[in-house]
């Protein structure tokens, strides 16, 4: 088997993927949730797995530093990396939404002030319905943003909505429904085909089972 590098993005995904990949056969020694490790090889198989920042999945991928990426459709959208889009897995399920103080419904007629991590998304779905928006990109705890009054609301991922409630703040609109893809490298597709669709197969199957 030809050697397959797999970036995930760390984190909740991260932590979902590897289980898939345990469930598929593979076996990592040395990982731990816990680990502080980047790297990971499979015993099993010619895999690596390496632990990389969530917007950076679509660039490992797009230039073949990753033969295949498991990421947020969020950070898709966000980032547009010419990449496959091949598999929409069935782990990572969480919502983008626009959050705010629970009293304080935004007032549309006015400009509204918008603290997020992806500003690209935010700009289209409020360009879609009108509005003018001034938005704060933000790099994480965009929950902050209202509470420190860098922001009147915010669009962030919302899964279980512990985050929000534990901060003071309500779901106030539902933008779109994401969940984790799998990405895959226009020249990897091509020249490691039988690793990759071993991939694909196996993490569909499993993910379906979700
Ligand atoms: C994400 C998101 C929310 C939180 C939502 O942040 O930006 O803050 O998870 O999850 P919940 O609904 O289950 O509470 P992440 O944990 O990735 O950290 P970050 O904001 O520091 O990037």
């Amino acid at each position: 088997m030809k050697n397959i590098n797999i970036a995930l993005a760390k984190g909740r995904v991260a932590k979902a993927a590897m289980n898939l990949l345990i469930e598929c056969g593979c076996d990592f020694p040395d990982y731990s949730e816990k680990s502080r490790k980047l790297v990971f090889k499979d015993r099993t198989r010619n895999i690596q797995v390496t632990l990389v920042k969530s917007p950076d999945v679509p660039v490992y991928v797009q230039k073949g530093a990753a033969d295949v990426g498991i990421v947020g459709k969020d950070v898709l959208l966000e980032e547009k990396a010419d990449v496959y889009e091949l598999v929409k897995l069935g782990i990572g399920a969480c919502d983008m939404c626009v959050a705010g103080f629970k009293d304080q419904e935004p007032d549309y007629d006015k400009k509204v002030v918008v603290g997020t991590k992806y500003p690209n998304i935010t700009k289209e779905y409020f360009n879609k319905k009108g509005v003018r928006t001034e938005i704060i990109k933000i790099n994480g705890s965009v929950e902050l943003a209202p509470i420190i009054g860098l922001s009147d609301i915010i669009v962030d991922i919302v899964e279980s909505g512990k985050t929000l409630e534990e901060n003071g703040l309500v779901v106030h609109e539902k933008i779109m429904p994401i969940s984790a893809r799998l990405i895959v490298n226009k020249v990897s597709l091509k020249t490691k085909y039988d690793e990759i669709e071993w991939i694909i197969e196996t993490l569909q199957s499993l993910g379906e089972k979700e």
